[in-house]
């Protein structure tokens, strides 16, 4: 099974129709390339900053491009969004019955457990007792079956300052308390930083796919939030997605940068010899 993950599109960012434009376009590349895969995925996930200001037009617009994918889509609330214009713009989901927008789906003996860390108003990650209490009670359900999380807020301090969390708050705390020592979370896959990280959370392998929408400069200086130091916040490095490969054992994550990059060797006879020879090896 394939899970393809797209996170971070920011559709209505318009300071001028450049923008607006690059940012649409950077989506629809990037579906196309999912889409006219080698390998199609079985499942979209979109984990959040699906628009940049919430307006139900943007939600339209990244609902409508979804739409034409022949594989079922599974938005996620990001802090620029909110929960009412995924609700409507998506039909396929629905808030839970505590009122946030978080859902699990099951394929091939994979639990995929996407979840909301937003809260209005807020540009960090939020995961309230109501919500930790919701993760408790779904991790509760099936002990035994592996589970993945998706979720658009990393509860890490990556070192890019401006975009990361305090090392104490308190949802990282209450986040913590709903994973720790549950052995069958087999990864947990993130947005928000809109940069390409691997770490780890409570003995949890966690990644961050990058961004759709312009990525943010690997800078991993201090911040001074009362001095600008003119440092590069935000640059036009390609677009990517992650495909999540599970074999009903292992999750392994493959990503691609979508750009106008050349296939410079194909498996033809000249490199059979080659390509034989390492697979030989294997028992
Ligand atoms: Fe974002
Ligand atoms: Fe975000």
């Amino acid at each position: 099974m394939l899970i393809a993950q797209m996170t971070d599109i920011h559709i209505g960012f318009a300071p001028s129709e450049e923008v607006e434009e690059l940012n649409f376009s950077r989506y629809r590349v990037t579906l196309d390339r999912l889409r006219g895969a080698p390998n199609p995925p079985d499942m979209l996930v979109l984990s959040g900053d699906l628009t940049e200001y919430g307006d139900a037009e943007s939600f339209d617009k990244t609902a409508r491009l979804a739409a034409e994918c022949p594989f079922p889509v599974w938005p996620m609330v990001g802090n620029h969004d909110n929960r009412e214009g995924v609700l409507r713009a998506f039909p396929q989901v629905r808030a839970a019955d505590d009122g946030f927008l978080h859902y699990v789906l099951e394929h091939e003996g994979l639990r995929i457990v996407l979840l909301d860390t937003f809260e209005p108003g807020r540009h960090g990650g939020a995961f309230c007792e109501a919500r930790q209490a919701w993760l408790a009670a779904r991790l509760d359900e099936k002990p035994e079956t592996p589970a993945v999380i998706f979720m658009h807020h990393p509860p890490v301090v990556s070192g890019i300052d401006w975009m990361d969390p305090g090392p104490g708050d308190g949802w990282i705390k209450r986040f913590g308390a709903a994973v720790e020592g549950r052995r069958q979370i087999v990864a947990i896959h993130c947005g928000h930083l809109h940069r390409m990280v691997a770490t780890s959370f409570r003995g949890i392998p966690l990644s961050v796919t990058p961004s759709v929408a312009p990525l943010v400069s690997l800078d991993l200086r201090p911040v001074d939030p009362g001095r600008p130091d003119g440092r590069d916040l935000i640059t036009t490095e390609p677009p990517s997605y992650a495909l999540h490969r599970w074999d009903g054992a292992t999750l392994v994550t493959h990503y691609e940068a979508v750009t106008d990059w050349q296939v410079i060797a194909h498996y033809t006879e000249r490199l059979q010899p080659m390509i034989a020879g390492m697979m030989a090896e294997r028992n």
